[in-house]
């Protein structure tokens, strides 16, 4: 039977990881606040390293229309796409948080935003490591966005 098996390694807390990864984490839950999330009060915010290690910011941003709604993965590909245009985004940190509760675990990016991450990787033939932390709890990182997207599909077969 073929198997798929997703790898990533799991941090008790951010104090764990390289300098530049937990500073990128400590830049997206600076970004938090600039959600704009009315609607759900989910407030999800990432920030990126460039491939020259600029740092770009986005948060999800939500409309009256609901599925009008960006989340803040797509939202800060394209704040990278647009200060550093043809440029391989090598990291990103996502960070979320709730009023509902404490969000002790990661959350994963949603399906839409792995199969939009997967082929910023595939498009400029780099792995993006993706560094997830809840408000507090474990830090997850996974070495490429396509480790989260098994069977994503392809623009090869277009
Ligand atoms: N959201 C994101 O920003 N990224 C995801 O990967 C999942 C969900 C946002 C969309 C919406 O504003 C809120 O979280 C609740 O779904």
């Amino acid at each position: 039977m073929p198997r798929h098996t997703i790898s990533y390694e799991s941090f008790a807390s951010p104090e764990d990881l390289t300098t530049e990864d937990k500073s990128l984490l400590q830049t997206a839950k600076a970004a938090l606040p600039n959600s704009y999330s009315p609607y759900s009060n989910f407030q999800v915010a990432a920030a990126a390293r460039l491939e020259d290690g600029t740092i770009v910011t986005g948060w999800n941003t939500e409309n009256a229309a609901y599925p009008m709604c960006i989340c803040a993965e797509p939202a800060t590909l394209a704040a990278a796409a647009s200060q550093r245009p043809g440029m391989a985004v090598v990291a990103m940190a996502i960070t979320v948080k709730s009023p509902k509760q404490v969000l002790d675990q990661p959350a994963s990016p949603c399906g839409s935003c792995r199969q939009q991450l997967h082929e910023h990787e595939t498009r400029f033939r780099k792995k993006m490591k993706l560094i997830l932390q809840g408000e507090t709890g474990p830090v997850y990182v996974f070495a490429s966005a396509g480790n989260l997207l098994p069977f994503g599909f392809s623009g090869e077969l277009l």
